[in-house]
């Protein structure tokens, strides 16, 4: 009788609302965050089932799944995509003390539907032994000087994708486009590949100055990455537009979904990402920033010295869809 029931609960599966789950559905896939999730089923008793995919994957099964999703939290890696998710009515906004009076306000959606856990910046990396006076702003990127020597991924890429609309938000459509199409002008090849391989690019000689997350590089510090570790000293790093707005940054990003079935396991588990425990973890799994103030980076990332970022509100250009637009109008792969 009782092996009968314990089975018809399994079969059910996450269909029924249990007190000791949360389903998160993750397009991260750091092997680090394993310790924050068991860490956090340590302290409350909360299994994370974990459902990984690429968040445009996650998201369309959401929508397909509509009410019946077992989707308790979702979790990305830029904003763009949350955003897309909470425009589709796919989240629920978040009440919460802790997360309101941790998080920066700039890193939470104007209703509440999504938050950032932690940042990264995009970074400007140039070949020292080639560039004398590298760009020192996103603009300068567009600079005729910089003919052929530019290097970035494609910019259908969430990272190009936030970078050129946030340059909407600050200096209008027009000068955005005008930025692009002079970005482009000064590529050395087609866009391709992922950040880490823009850096590399710089080591084999191929591209003079890239566009990549610090991350990317600060993690060439700490392990070994091929075709970057050990020739990190040839790459200089800039900070862009330290004189006016400061770097560009985006967020890994968290939601509770609107047919959570596990909505008060959810928010313990949001609220449990902000803690200085799972800050610490975050911030060192991935070389990541803590959003929560007086946690410490990583040493790889502190070696890269201190900036100022771009405190606009993420809400402001989180909705890439122009951006998109330009890059399609210009022809930038
Ligand atoms: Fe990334």
């Amino acid at each position: 009788m009782r092996a009968a029931l314990i089975l018809a609960g399994l079969m059910a599966g996450t269909s029924i609302a249990s007190a000791a789950e949360v389903n998160l559905f993750s397009s991260r896939h750091y092997d680090t965050d394993e310790a924050i999730y068991s860490n956090f089923t340590e302290k409350t008793g909360i299994t994370v089932n974990r459902i990984e995919d690429s968040a445009d994957k996650l998201i369309e099964r959401m929508q397909s799944e509509g009410e019946l999703s077992p989707a308790d939290v979702l979790l990305t890696v830029d904003v763009g995509r949350i955003d897309r998710a909470a425009r589709l009515g796919l989240l629920a906004p978040m009440e919460s003390d802790v997360v309101s009076g941790s998080v920066p306000a700039e890193l939470i959606d104007a209703d509440g539907e999504w938050l950032g856990v932690s940042t990264r910046v995009r970074n400007i990396f140039y070949d020292k032994n080639d560039v004398e006076n590298p760009p020192m702003t996103y603009e300068a990127l567009a600079d005729p000087q910089y003919e052929g020597m530019v290097c970035t991924r494609s910019g259908s890429n969430v990272y190009m994708l936030a970078l050129l609309q946030s340059i909407i938000a600050h200096a209008g459509e027009d000068a955005a486009k005008e930025w692009a199409m002079g970005l482009k002008n000064n590529l050395a090849r087609d866009p391709q590949g992922g950040d880490t391989d823009q850096i590399r690019a710089i080591v084999s000689g191929e591209c003079d100055i890239v566009v990549a997350n610090h991350y990317y590089f600060a993690r060439a510090l700490r392990k070994e990455v091929e075709g970057l570790t050990g020739s990190t000293d040839m790459v200089g790093v800039v900070f862009p537009n330290q004189d006016d707005r400061g770097i560009h940054q985006n967020i890994s990003a968290v939601a509770v979904a609107k047919n959570a079935p596990n909505a008060e396991n959810a928010m313990k588990f949001v609220e449990y990402l902000v803690s200085p425990e799972a800050q610490k973890m975050l911030a060192d799994g991935n070389d990541e920033f803590p959003v929560v103030a007086d946690i410490e980076p990583s040493d790889g990332v502190k070696s890269l010295g201190d900036f100022k970022r771009d405190t606009i509100s993420l809400a402001e250009f989180a909705d890439t869809t122009r951006a998109q637009e330009i890059w399609d109008e210009i022809g930038y792969q």
